[in-house]
C-alpha cells in the first residue's frame, strides 16, 4: 500500500481519492478551495457522483483520508502525487494551464526537501508536450533535482465519465501511462495494474495526445450519429434501426479498420456515395456540416502529399501505385491519379509503376475515366519497378506489399528520396532518404 497525495479535488481528484482509499492506500487530498477540504474532512463528497456519498463517508471514517491546503506537507508525507487540477478553456480556446503550472512549481519546491524517490503523475488533460517542455523544466528548477534520477514524472490520462465515475474508475477502457522511467510505470502499475483492462505504456507525448484524440473521436461519433438521425428523420427512416445495424458490423465499422493513418481515400464508392448523401440532404433542407466537410478534408490530405513533393525540389518523380488501393486496377477517383495529374501540371516528369494496372486491359468506365484524366498514361507506365526507381529522384510509394518493398530495399540509392504514403514496413532498410507523409 502507498502514501498518495492528490492535487485538485474535482470530479477526477475526489473520485480517485475515494477509490484509492477504498483500495487500502493512505491518501492526502489538496485543493485551493477550503470548502471542498471541509466537506471531505467531515466525510461528505465535494462532487455529485453515484456512490460517492457512501464511499467518502466510509473511507474518511476508516481514517485513510486526510485533506490539507499545504502542498509541501502533502508531498513530504507521500511517495506518489496525482495531479488532477482543472485545465479549462481560455477565451481564445487555448488551455488555461495556470493551475497546473502553479502546482508543478509548488511540488518542485517541496521535492527540494525530499531524499526518497517521488513519482508525480499528471492526470489533468494537457496539451501535447506540456509535461516534457513546460512542467519538467519547472519541477527541475524548483527542486534543483533531475527527472528520472531524483524524482519521476509521468502522464496518465483519465478516462472516467461524470455520472458513472466510480464504475469507470474500476473498469476503465484501458490504463495508459506515458513515462520515460520504469520506476514511475511500476508505481502506477502498483495502483492500477489489478484493473480488468490492458495496461499500456507509451511515450509521455503520445499519452497526452491520446486523451485529446479519444475525446475528439467521441465528439465526432456523437455528431455522426446525430447527423445520420437528422437525415433519417427527413427520409422517414428509423435512425435507431440504422445505427444499430451500423454498430452490428464489427468487421469494418466498429473496429480498427479505416483508423490507420495513411493516404487519402478514393475509389468508385466513398466519394460518389458521400456526394449523393449530401445532395439528398440538400433536397430535404437537412444540414450535415460534418459529412459535408469530409471530401474537403480528404483533398487537404492529398494537397499535403503534393506540397511535400513540391517542397522536395525534385523534378523526376516515380510513383509506385496508381489505383485507389492495392490489388485492384480501378483507377476511378484514385487520389494517386490526382496526384499524378498535379505533378504533371506542375511540369514535373513522372513515371508510374502499378502491377495491377495494365492499360491494355482497362475497360468501360475505368478506361473512360483514365482517358479523360491522364490521357498520356501509357507513356508514363513502366512494366517493372526497377525502371521507375532507376528514372526517379523522388519515389512516392503507395504500395507496401512484400514484393514491392523487397525491390525498393534492393534498388533505392542513397541519393534518392522516398515519400512514404502507406507506412512501408522495414522502411529503415531503405538506403534512400526517407520522408513519411505525416509521420
Ligand atoms: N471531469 C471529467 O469527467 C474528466 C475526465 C477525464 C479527464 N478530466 C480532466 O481532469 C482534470 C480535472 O478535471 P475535473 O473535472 O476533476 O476538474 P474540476 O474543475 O472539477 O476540479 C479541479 C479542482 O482543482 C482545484 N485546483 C485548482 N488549482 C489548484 C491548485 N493550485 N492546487 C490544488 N487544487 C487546485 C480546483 O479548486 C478544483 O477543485 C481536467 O484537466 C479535465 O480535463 C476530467
Amino acid at each position: 500500500m502507498m502514501n498518495i497525495s492528490i492535487f485538485g479535488l474535482g470530479y477526477v481528484g475526489a473520485v480517485s481519492l475515494a477509490c484509492l482509499a477504498r483500495d487500502g492506500h493512505d491518501v492526502t487530498g489538496v485543493d485551493i478551495a477550503p470548502e471542498k477540504l471541509e466537506l471531505i474532512r467531515s466525510g461528505r463528497t465535494p462532487v455529485v457522483e453515484e456512490g460517492m456519498v457512501d464511499l467518502i463517508a466510509r473511507v474518511v471514517a476508516e481514517g485513510r483520508v486526510r485533506v490539507d491546503s499545504d502542498t509541501r506537507a502533502a508531498v513530504l508525507r507521500s511517495d506518489l502525487s496525482l495531479v488532477c487540477v482543472g485545465t479549462p478553456s481560455a477565451p481564445n480556446g487555448s488551455q488555461d494551464q495556470s493551475a497546473i503550472l502553479r502546482i508543478a512549481a509548488d511540488i518542485g519546491a517541496a521535492l527540494r526537501e525530499k531524499s526518497t524517490p517521488h513519482v508525480v503523475a499528471f492526470r489533468s488533460t494537457l496539451a501535447p508536450g506540456t509535461v516534457e517542455d513546460v512542467l519538467r523544466p519547472l519541477v527541475e528548477a524548483a527542486s534543483g533535482k533531475r527527472d528520472g534520477v531524483d524524482f519521476h514524472l509521468c502522464f496518465q490520462p483519465e478516462f472516467l465519465r461524470e455520472g458513472s465515475a466510480i464504475r469507470d474508475y474500476d473498469a476503465p477502457p484501458f490504463v495508459v501511462v506515458g513515462a520515460c522511467s520504469d520506476f514511475a510505470v511500476e508505481r502506477i502499475r502498483d495502483l492500477f495494474g489489478h484493473l480488468p483492462c490492458r495496461f499500456l505504456r507509451t511515450s509521455i507525448r503520445a499519452a497526452e495526445t491520446v486523451k485529446y484524440c479519444c475525446n475528439n473521436f467521441h465528439a465526432l461519433k456523437i455528431v455522426f450519429a446525430n447527423e445520420t438521425a437528422r437525415l433519417c428523420e427527413a427520409l422517414g427512416v428509423d435512425p435507431f434501426e440504422v445505427m444499430n445495424l451500423v454498430c452490428s458490423d464489427t468487421q469494418l465499422n466498429i473496429s480498427p479498420a479505416y483508423l490507420r493513418p495513411g493516404f487519402a481515400f478514393g475509389g468508385s464508392c466513398l466519394g460518389k456515395d458521400l456526394r449523393a448523401t449530401l445532395h439528398l440532404a440538400r433536397t430535404r433542407d437537412v444540414e450535415l456540416p460534418v459529412l459535408g466537410s469530409v471530401l474537403e478534408s480528404n483533398s487537404k490530405h492529398l494537397e499535403h502529399a503534393i506540397s511535400k513533393i513540391l517542397a522536395s525540389g525534385k523534378r523526376h518523380i516515380g510513383l509506385v501505385g496508381l489505383s485507389f488501393k492495392p490489388g485492384t486496377d480501378d483507377l476511378r477517383e484514385s487520389p494517386l491519379v490526382h496526384l499524378a495529374e498535379r505533378c504533371l501540371g506542375k511540369g514535373l516528369s513522372l513515371v508510374v509503376y502499378d502491377p495491377s494496372v495494365h492499360l491494355s486491359k482497362l475497360l468501360g468506365a475505368n478506361l473512360r475515366y483514365i482517358e479523360a484524366t491522364v490521357p498520356h498514361l501509357g507513356k508514363l507506365l513502366r512494366e517493372h519497378l526497377e525502371e521507375v526507381v532507376a528514372e526517379s529522384e523522388l519515389l512516392v510509394v503507395a504500395l507496401a506489399d512484400p514484393g514491392t518493398v523487397e525491390v525498393l530495399v534492393r534498388e533505392v540509392r542513397p541519393d534518392q528520396l522516398v515519400l512514404d504514403l502507406v507506412r512501408i514496413p522495414d522502411a529503415a532498410a531503405l538506403r534512400g532518404r526517407y520522408m513519411g507523409l505525416c509521420w
